[in-house]
C-alpha cells in the first residue's frame, strides 16, 4: 500500500471511473486549490431532475483523481438534489480512507460536485439557498473563479 493509500484509492486513482469531458454538459463546476495548485473539473447531465451522466477531469494528486472518480460513481444516476448532500467525508469513507495529509483533496472533490449544481442551477433559473454552496473547508482557500476559463 503506498504511503497508506487504501486499495480502494490506487484502484480508483490507476483506473478512474467517469473521466472525460461533456461539450454539452447541462452544470459544469470547477474548483482549484490555491495551496497545492490542483484544479478538478466536473460536467452533469441532468435528464428529468436525475444526474444520467457525470463526468469529470483533474490536474492533481493521486488523492484528487481517487476522490473525482469515487464522488462522481456515488452521485451517477441519483436525483440532483442528491449530489448536493454529498460530502467529502462520504467520498473518503467509500474510498475506505485517506491519509489525514490528503483529505483536503477530497474537499476538492465536494466543491466541484457543488459548484455544477451551481452552474445548472444558475443556467435554469433554479431558486437556492446561496448558503448551500458556502465554502466547506477551512484548511486552505479555493481560487473558485481565477480557474473557469483555465483549462
Ligand atoms: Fe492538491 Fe491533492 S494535493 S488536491
Amino acid at each position: 500500500m503506498a504511503m497508506g493509500y487504501s486499495e480502494k484509492v490506487m484502484d480508483h486513482f490507476i483506473h478512474p471511473r467517469n473521466v472525460g469531458e461533456m461539450t454539452d454538459a447541462d452544470g459544469v463546476g470547477e474548483v482549484g486549490s490555491a495551496q497545492c495548485g490542483d484544479i478538478m473539473k466536473v460536467y452533469l447531465r441532468v435528464e428529468n431532475g436525475i444526474l444520467t451522466d457525470v463526468k469529470f477531469k483533474t490536474f492533481g494528486c493521486a488523492s484528487a483523481i481517487a476522490t473525482s472518480s469515487m464522488a462522481t460513481e456515488l452521485i451517477k444516476g441519483k436525483p440532483l438534489a442528491q449530489a448536493l448532500e454529498l460530502t467529502n467525508k462520504a467520498v473518503v469513507e467509500a474510498l475506505d480512507g485517506l491519509p489525514s495529509v490528503k483529505l483536503h483533496c477530497s474537499v476538492l472533490a465536494e466543491e466541484a460536485v457543488k459548484a455544477a449544481v451551481k452552474d445548472y442551477y444558475d443556467r435554469n433559473g433554479v431558486d437556492y439557498d446561496p448558503a448551500l454552496f458556502a465554502e466547506t473547508d477551512g484548511e486552505h482557500t479555493h481560487g473558485h473563479s481565477s480557474f473557469v476559463n483555465g483549462v
